[in-house]
């Protein structure tokens, strides 16, 4: 089984990469499973609509995990409680809407994809997330585990893929828009990266142009986020699976428009 996880949809460029490239990417890469983080897609870079996750959908996603932008576009809420394809963090507030994780029928196996955010510098509101992890296979029948786990830091990140490592095939993180080139096999079989990135104009400051983000640390009381489109790139992972949910391969990916309608994978 082949899992491909897409970084951080940011805004237009980032859903123009989904539009363009998903589905291609998801044939050249025969790709049985995609999943893609859409916390940043609105234009704002805050949160998902409804008609933005039908497109993914439609583009070749299978299912969509969300981080702690999850909440900030309420057109979302209803869709959450209704389609259990879009997963907020499990360890989100009590009253939050929708489900922590979304289990998908591959035929051979049922497949869990669980969406996590970290607790070190994020939102104190989330309940601690290796707890949650372990609640999440006691109360999730399935064969094979998969942890979107969107957090800051690279220790408690680290920290998870170790301790889920044996139990889950893949454990990847995401949130800070930046790639780890730490893609790993955990010594137990479990596919690891720290950090897949994201998905939008790569010359940019975590997506959003580099001028705006400038203004805000040289002190601008207040900076509106553009997000930038210059140089688009879907920054993703693929996690190969045998039957058992060991992981075979894990290898970190960027995937862009080519010059004449194709896409290029490197
Ligand atoms: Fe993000
Ligand atoms: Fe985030």
């Amino acid at each position: 089984m082949r899992i491909l996880a897409v970084g951080d949809i940011c805004a237009a460029a980032g859903r123009r990469l989904v539009r363009t490239c998903l589905s291609k990417a998801r044939d050249r890469l025969e790709a049985d499973l995609v999943i893609v983080q859409g916390e940043n897609a609105n234009d704002n870079g805050r949160g998902i609509s409804p008609d933005t996750a039908m497109d993914f959908f439609y583009a070749g996603a299978d299912i969509i995990t969300l981080g702690n932008h999850a909440f900030n576009d309420r057109r979302i809420y209803d869709f959450l409680d209704e389609n259990d394809t879009v997963a907020r963090p499990f360890n989100a507030p009590p009253r939050s809407p929708g489900t922590g994780y979304s289990v998908l029928d591959l035929g051979k196996s049922r497949v869990c994809v669980c969406s996590l955010a970290g607790r070190v510098e994020m939102d104190f509101r989330y309940s601690d997330p290796f707890k949650a992890a372990d609640q999440v296979f006691k109360e999730c029948r399935a064969d094979i585990y998969i942890f979107d786990f969107h957090a800051e830091a690279t220790s408690e990140k680290k920290a998870l893929g170790f301790y889920l490592d044996g139990r889950a095939s893949v454990v990847y993180g995401t949130h800070t828009h930046v790639p780890t080139r730490d893609i790993c096999i955990l010594p137990k079989g479990t596919g690891y990266i720290t950090d897949i990135g994201m998905s939008g104009g790569s010359l940019s400051v975590l997506g959003v142009k580099p001028e705006k983000s400038i203004a805000m640390f040289l002190g601008e009381p207040y900076v509106r986020y553009d997000y930038s489109e210059k140089d688009p790139v879907m920054q993703c992972a693929l996690f190969e699976l045998d039957e058992k949910g060991i992981c075979l391969s894990a290898r970190a990916l960027d995937i862009y428009p080519g010059p004449s309608g194709e896409i290029i994978i490197k």
